[in-house]
Parts: C-alpha cells; structure tokens; sequence
C-alpha cells in the first residue's frame, strides 16, 4: 500500500552545525527554527516484495549513487524497527529548488520518516517521529512539529528531538528568500558538520549557543523582533565563521550574497524591520514581520545578483496525506 506524507522545509534562526556522535546526529548544539508553510515536499512510500533493491524517483528523475544510498539506509533503520526485509519505491517531489542552501534534506527526511514509518506499520507519535527524521538528516527533526520549533539538544538518542516552541499563527513571520544561485552547492551539510570542529571558532560557537538559543526563544515567545533581529544575524555570522575556519574551508557566499545582507542591514538603520540568515548556501534568508514583506521582496528583486525571490510565512508541521 502507498503512504503519502507532506513536509516543510524550516528556516534555522540559531544553527545546528557540528554533532557529538555523527552516525546518531546528535547535535553539538540545540537548534530553533521556523517551518515554511509555502515550501514543500510531498514524499509517497510503497514497500513491495516484488522490488530486489530501493527505487527513488526525486523530481521525475530515478536516483543513483550517494542520493539513493542515502535514502536506503535510511530505510534500513525503518527496516529494522519493523523485522521487515521489504525495498521500497519511493517518490518525492520539491517544489523549491533542491540542494540550494534552502534544507531541501529536512522537508526530505521528515516527510520519509512519516511516510515509511506509517507504510510498514508504525504510528509514531511526534517526538518518536522527530527522532527517527533526525537519523536521515538533522535538521529534519524540525520539520516534524508544527510552526516555530526547537531541537532539544538531548542527552542520548531518546531525549534529542524537536517540540514547538510556538503554533504557526503566534507571530505572522515571513521568510523572503533572496535565491543568488539555485543550482546544487558544492560541500553538503553532512560534510561540514564532520569538520566543524577543526574550527577553531566552533568550541565559543557551541559554549555560547544556550544564550542565544534562550535570547531567540524569549524573543519568538514575546513576539519582539528587535531582540529577534540581532541574535539570529549574529548566530548565522557565527556558523559562517566556522565554515571559513574549518579544515578544508567551506566558503557559501558569492557577491549577491553580501549585496544583501549590506541592504538589510541599511533597510533596518532606516526602520524596516528585517535580518538576514544564511544556511549552507549564497542564498539569503531575509526574516521580517508580514505586513513588511510585500515592500522587502520588491527591494529584494531589484538588487543586482539576486536571481529570484521566494516568499514564505510560518508553516505546520509533517502531515500524513492518505494511504
Ligand atoms: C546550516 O540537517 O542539512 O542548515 O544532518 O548532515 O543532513 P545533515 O545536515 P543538515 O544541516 C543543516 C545545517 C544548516 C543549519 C540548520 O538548519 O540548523
């Protein structure tokens, strides 16, 4: 039977990046994010004893090399959880682009692990579902519960998963995303989180997180953006920071990418509230109140390198869509 789940991707307002125990993903640091109602994935799920191997169609395209493989081991925890030797076809559609810098993997893995989870029987609740996400890819832990969420950095394997911190209609947030190049980056997360620690920067990065995570949590539950924009800015200045300073050294920006973060930051002197965050990737995250949004994104537009602008507010979390 074919099980169909939709996920959101979420933007992170303080970071993950670096984990105690790489194959677990267990976090060096908590992590809070905004889901994007706008974005999605949509991930449908058939195990069928007819298959002698995993099949993943991404976009109309059959998947080979390390993106198949991914999903397939992935699948083998599903597998193993349920005593079932069963492949399965699975078909996933985005529709933003894939591997840009927005987390195309949490909207990926979120949407899998209740898919397949619920394909080979299981109906886990939202903690054990955050959980099992977080094993395909960290960040995905955040897009299984709904609107603005925080990764609970966890003790062991049991404790480290997401909860919300607040519903999507607490704070009309948008995300105007300023899309500098949409092709596939060249260093993955996964990578960059292997090599987080030869970063000199990365031991103050960690030791400081629980005051910004405890600044941005007070903020979102306050609804104060003034207190929001500062640690959310300075936060995606510290994870870039340690990419530049790690071994081999990750380097996302090109020029769109200081072009605008240069404009938010005069478009806040002259009182338009807004600030910047970056992922993995040149494109840049431009968070503001809603009712800011429409005149951002046209500022957004015409700022030379700025290839496209995508616009999203809060969003729920990872739903089951049929059976
Ligand atoms: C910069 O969750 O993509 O977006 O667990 O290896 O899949 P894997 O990494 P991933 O890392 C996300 C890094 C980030 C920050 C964040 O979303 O918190």
């Amino acid at each position: 039977m074919k099980f169909v789940a939709i996920a959101h991707p979420n933007i992170a307002f303080i970071k993950y990046w670096g984990n105690r125990d790489d194959k677990l993903r267990l976090p060096a640091n908590g992590s809070i994010s905004m889901n994007l109602g706008a974005l999605a994935t949509r991930t449908s799920v058939t195990f069928d004893p007819q298959l002698d191997e995993d099949v993943f169609i991404l976009n109309g395209i059959q998947q080979t090399g390390d993106s198949l493989v991914r999903v397939s081991r992935f699948l083998d925890i599903v597998r193993e959880l349920a005593n079932s030797p069963l492949f399965a076809k699975i078909e996933s559609i985005n529709d933003f682009p894939t591997g840009a810098g927005i987390a195309s993997s949490a909207s990926a893995f979120a949407a899998l692990a209740m898919a397949a989870s619920s394909a080979l029987g299981f109906d886990l609740d939202e903690g054990a579902l955050s959980r099992l996400a977080r094993r395909g890819s960290g960040s995905a832990c955040r897009s299984i519960p709904s609107g603005y969420t925080e990764w609970q950095i966890g003790a062991s394997d049991l404790d480290s998963y997401a909860i919300t911190l607040a519903d999507p209609d607490h704070w009309a947030l948008t995300d105007c995303i300023a899309v500098i190049h949409s092709g596939e980056k060249e260093a993955g997360s996964s990578e960059g989180h292997r090599i987080a620690a030869t970063s000199p920067i990365q031991a103050a990065r960690v030791a400081d997180a629980p005051r910004r995570l405890d600044d941005c949590r007070q903020a979102i539950l306050t609804k104060d953006f003034e207190r929001l924009a500062p640690v959310i800015e300075q936060d995606s200045n510290l994870l870039h920071a340690v990419m530049m300073t790690s071994n081999p050294a990750l380097h996302y920006w090109r020029g769109g990418t200081v072009e605008v973060m240069n404009a938010v930051r005069t478009w806040r002197k002259q009182g338009i509230p807004c600030a910047f965050t970056i992922d993995a990737g040149p494109n840049v995250h431009v968070i503001c109140p809603t009712a800011d949004a429409t005149r951002l994104e046209s500022r957004l537009r015409e700022i030379p390198g700025v290839e496209s602008v995508l616009v999203s507010g809060v969003g729920g979390g990872a739903a089951l869509l049929s059976d």
